[in-house]
């Protein structure tokens, strides 16, 4: 079973729609994924359509340190050849970050739930959700996953500040290695990058920046690009690999895109594609992933 975390020390840069699109691209490969969604104010709860909801969420797992079937709801997307299941954020009357915050075991407690037996059994990827911040759960998260995904948006603002918000939460994640939670490798990618030279060669700055935090994080090769499709596809509650098949332009299609990651994240899924569970018509291009400001591109 893999455990990926998507984190980042900054809100607004894409972790959810990336935990959403790339759960779901796995499920239609065929693998059984569990969603988590670890932040407190929930967005990836809402991401796709409920078929089962279930009683219980994140609060329960948290204090009741477990993941037991009724704290799994089932996410109701057609023609998965695999399996989409989460576990949603609830509105706990306790402040979560708070109560973990007071536990001896923050650091581990999320890491140990994942180990239950209707997780272990049942699920191939883990992918979990988190709020773009530092706080007990956040820790948590990242402590509990094989990797960490960060995405981070190709502006000048956001690329220094992911260097130095993110050295800072990777110092204070590996003092928590010492009581047993080890700390995975983080994978940064490049959400959102615009076809504009200057968003192109701020993106070179931050690989070349990535060399100075000494192999702490490595920059992913797939670029996800800024495309209408990702933002469409949320509002049509479908994944975006479904959403954006075939599309001519400069701007690769969201199911190119998405395949890529997953095999760059996944080397052993290396060609497996996507179940074709839409016809002919359905897969036409619905011209919704052009980007965004293409306008300006000279
Ligand atoms: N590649 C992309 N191209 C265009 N828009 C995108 C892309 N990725 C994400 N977005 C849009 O960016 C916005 C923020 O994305 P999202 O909610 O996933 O970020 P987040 O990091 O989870 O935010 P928060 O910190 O609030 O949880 C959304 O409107 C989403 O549709
Ligand atoms: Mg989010």
């Amino acid at each position: 079973m893999i455990k990926i975390a998507i984190v980042s020390t900054k809100g607004g840069v894409g972790k959810t729609t990336l935990a959403a699109n790339l759960g779901a691209l796995l499920a239609d490969m065929g693998l059984r994924v569990l969603l988590i969604d670890a932040d407190e104010k929930p967005s990836l709860s809402k991401f796709f359509p409920i078929r089962r909801r279930a009683v219980h969420g994140l609060a329960y797992v948290v204090t009741k340190g477990m993941v037991t079937a009724d704290g799994i709801s089932v996410i109701d997307l057609p023609h998965l050849p695999g399996t989409l299941d989460i576990v949603i954020s609830d509105s706990p009357e306790i402040n979560l970050s708070d109560w973990l915050y007071n536990r001896i075991d923050q650091a581990v407690r999320l890491k140990m739930a994942l180990r239950s037996p209707d997780v272990v059994d049942n699920y191939d990827c883990v992918i979990m959700d988190s709020h773009g911040g530092a706080g007990a759960i956040e820790d948590a998260v990242a402590l509990a996953a094989d990797f960490l995904i960060s995405p981070v948006r190709p502006d000048v603002l956001s690329g220094s500040e992911f260097m130095d918000g993110t050295l800072k939460m990777l110092e204070r994640l590996e003092s928590s290695t010492a009581i047993g939670a080890g700390l995975g490798p983080m994978k940064a990618v490049i959400n959102c990058l615009r076809r504009s030279n200057n968003s192109r060669m701020v993106a070179d700055t931050i690989r070349q920046n990535f060399i100075l935090m000494q192999g702490k994080v490595t920059v992913l090769d797939t670029v996800i690009p800024n495309a209408n499709a990702y933002q469409a596809a949320a509002t049509e509650q479908i994944p975006v690999h479904r959403y954006d098949r075939h599309r001519s332009g400069a701007t690769p299609c969201a199911y190119d895109v998405m395949h890529q990651l997953a095999w760059e994240l996944i080397p052993s899924l290396n060609g497996v594609y996507a179940g074709h569970v839409y016809g002919d018509e359905e897969a036409s291009d619905r011209g919704g992933g052009e980007e965004e400001g293409a306008s300006h591109v000279g």
